[in-house]
């Protein structure tokens, strides 16, 4: 029983539920016991985590436009959740560099008409929505970012997220903070890894194309060092976070909160490509050694977590081994046994909570 059984039997919506992070919530939700609703503009891979789980099962499963209000708003007030998160967005760093308009319309408009819709949702008590690391002005310090460090974002993307935050702070302080019902904060993470993920130009997505074709993996910044965290960690954060937000616990509503790893948990992309080599056979990895580490494109955004360890109790659960370690079993075992993408997903999520009640995080306890 995690979260103190709070999700059990509670209505959650999940916009965005049909990518990376989004699948493995609803899977989560799933097993806590949540009736969920998911509200996503498409399928946004192929293959895809949600379809290969069959996610849609057992839940309600709409097909809708953020940026479209009458259609989250409707979402909204058909389903009447008591819980939402919001992790509906264009999500590539890339995409958006190529696409700024969408960026910008999806990343931050979308969040206008998200905020508006929970707005006209009085059966809404607890809200996360999710923002990124990137949503800093990174000024190329080695300290970790805290919550109250400026905003700012120089590409497409970072930028939106930046604008989503600074809506949120708007919509909380004129309108939010008076629906007594309601408490909601953002959650800043970034640097996802895990199974199920096939975005386009993400380091782990890339191997695992190549290494399916038994193809060599082109390396493009092997000295870069990068926070890396596996999925189910951001999500055991988010998780705390709405179930803490609804039980109204002082010092959350209205506020933001970085989730992110331990600093040593820095490591090289080369160290995360041997390591997922040892779990992946017959793999030729070719260091391009012509792309050597840029400065500019690989300064480190690392965050400071500090807040929510002290006004949550949240923090990382795994190793970096073990990160790269359930990574890896999980592209190989959908490799080797298709079928079996549920069960796997299922296992992988109650062996975290395992390792999370062994390490005694404070959402495993009573
Ligand atoms: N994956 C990461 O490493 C990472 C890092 C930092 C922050 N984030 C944030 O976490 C959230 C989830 O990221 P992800 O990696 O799961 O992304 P993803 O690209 O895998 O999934 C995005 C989801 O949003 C939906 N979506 C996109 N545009 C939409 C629209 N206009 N209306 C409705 N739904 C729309 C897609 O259908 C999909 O379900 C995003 O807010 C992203 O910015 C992700």
């Amino acid at each position: 029983m995690y979260f103190k059984n709070k999700f059990k039997n509670k209505k959650v919506a999940v916009i965005g539920h049909t990518g990376f992070k989004g699948s493995w919530l609803t899977a989560w939700l799933n097993q806590l016991g949540a009736e969920v609703a998911g509200f996503s503009k498409d399928i946004p891979t192929t293959p895809s985590h949600f379809e290969l789980a069959h996610l849609d099962q057992n839940i309600l499963d709409v097909r809708g436009n953020i940026v479209n209000y009458n259609e989250i708003l409707k979402f909204l007030t058909d389903f009447k959740p008591d819980i939402l998160f919001h992790m509906g967005a264009n999500a590539i760093v890339s995409d958006c560099l190529e696409h700024p308009q969408d960026a910008f319309l999806t990343n931050s408009f979308g969040t206008v008409n998200v905020l508006e819709a929970i707005r006209h949702t009085p059966s809404l008590k607890s809200v996360v929505i999710v923002t990124s690391d990137k949503c800093y002005e990174n000024i190329e310090w080695e300290f970790g970012y805290r919550e109250n460090d400026r905003l700012g974002g120089k590409d497409p993307y970072s930028a939106s997220k930046a604008c989503a935050e600074i809506i949120f702070s708007s919509y909380f302080r004129t309108y939010l903070q008076f629906m007594p019902h309601l408490s909601i904060a953002t959650a800043r993470a970034g640097n996802v890894i895990g199974g199920g993920d096939w975005a386009a130009n993400r380091i782990i997505p890339d191997c695992i194309r190549s290494w399916t074709k038994s193809e060599s993996v082109q390396i493009r910044n092997p000295e870069a060092t990068r926070p890396w965290q596996h999925v189910l960690e951001p999500l055991s954060g988010y998780l705390l976070l709405a179930s803490e937000l609804l039980e109204g616990v002082e010092g959350l509503n209205g506020e933001s909160f970085n989730i992110g790893p331990k600093a040593e948990v820095n490591k090289a992309v080369s160290a995360l490509i041997e390591e997922m080599q040892h779990h992946w056979k017959n793999v030729k990895v070719d260091i391009d050694k012509s792309h050597h580490l840029n400065k500019k494109e690989a300064s480190l955004l690392k965050l400071c977590c500090d807040k929510a360890l002290n006004r949550l109790g949240w923090m990382p659960t795994l190793t970096f081994n073990e990160t790269v370690e359930m990574t890896a079993l999980w592209y190989r075992n959908w490799h080797e046994i298709p079928v079996s993408v549920k069960e796997f997903t299922d296992l992988q999520i109650k062996s975290y909570g395992d390792f999370a009640s062994k390490r005694g995080m404070v959402w495993t306890k009573n």
